[in-house]
């Protein structure tokens, strides 16, 4: 992964399906917009992206697109996250968000390559993962929503008819293992990873969540 050399902020959320992060992204927006005076403006993201790439994974994710093998998804998601940063903005007015970092806007992403390494570890190599992953830039910070498997079954049952593509509770388990593994390593690569517990309150949660972004700008 590249060392970044941006001047805007780059935070990153994640966390295994149904952790939180889309109500805590809800949260983190409004309050950046707020915080703008402070912090500077702010580009909110995601991954899968809205981009050709993104929606050809969307389709994979519902299960429209059949039997896509995992080194096809793991490429798909590498080129999308490419297109995130590097999209030349000539086409449909869209710029890739290093160019923004470059400027000096910040960027909250739901979801980047953390997910890919957890994700398509389970049954792709991940030495090869990292390699065409390798000019995706480093986040300022990635913080990590963590809950245990059955609390994240127990909220995607609640709020969905069908299951996505990795959203069996096998898959998510291991999932989970993946994602304890992949902090712990990049941790010590000198990744600013910060874990939070997703089983607080909703509030207790956010009330992190500043704490960390804040101490970002400070
Ligand atoms: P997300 O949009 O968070 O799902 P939802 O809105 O349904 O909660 O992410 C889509 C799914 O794609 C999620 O199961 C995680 C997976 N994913 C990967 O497997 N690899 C990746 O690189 C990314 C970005 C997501």
């Amino acid at each position: 992964m590249k060392n970044l050399s941006h001047k805007g902020k780059f935070i990153v959320l994640e966390g295994l399906d149904g952790s939180g992060t889309s109500t805590q992204l809800d949260l983190l927006k409004t309050w950046l917009i707020e915080k703008e005076h402070e912090f500077g403006k702010t580009y909110f993201s995601q991954e899968p992206t809205n981009g050709p790439v993104g929606s050809l994974i969307r389709l994979a994710l519902s299960k429209r697109l059949k039997a896509l093998d995992e080194r096809v998804m793991a490429l798909l998601f590498a080129a999308d996250r490419l297109d995130h940063l590097y999209c030349s903005g000539d086409f449909e007015q869209r710029e890739g968000i290093n160019m923004m970092l470059e400027k000096g806007l910040n960027v909250l992403s739901d979801r980047y390559y953390l997910s890919s390494l957890a994700y398509q570890s389970l049954s792709v190599d991940l030495e090869w993962l990292k390699q065409i992953n390798k000019y995706a830039v480093k986040p300022d910070l990635t913080i990590f929503l963590h809950i245990p498997v059955e609390k994240s079954l127990e909220r995607r049952h609640g709020s969905r008819i069908h299951e996505e593509l990795y959203e069996n509770e096998k898959t998510l388990t291991a999932i989970a293992q993946k994602y304890e593994i992949l902090t712990a390593e990049l941790k010590t690569a000198g990744e600013n990873i910060v874990t939070i517990n997703g089983c607080l309150s909703k509030a207790a949660v956010f009330e992190e969540i500043k704490s960390v972004v804040s101490s970002i700008f400070s």
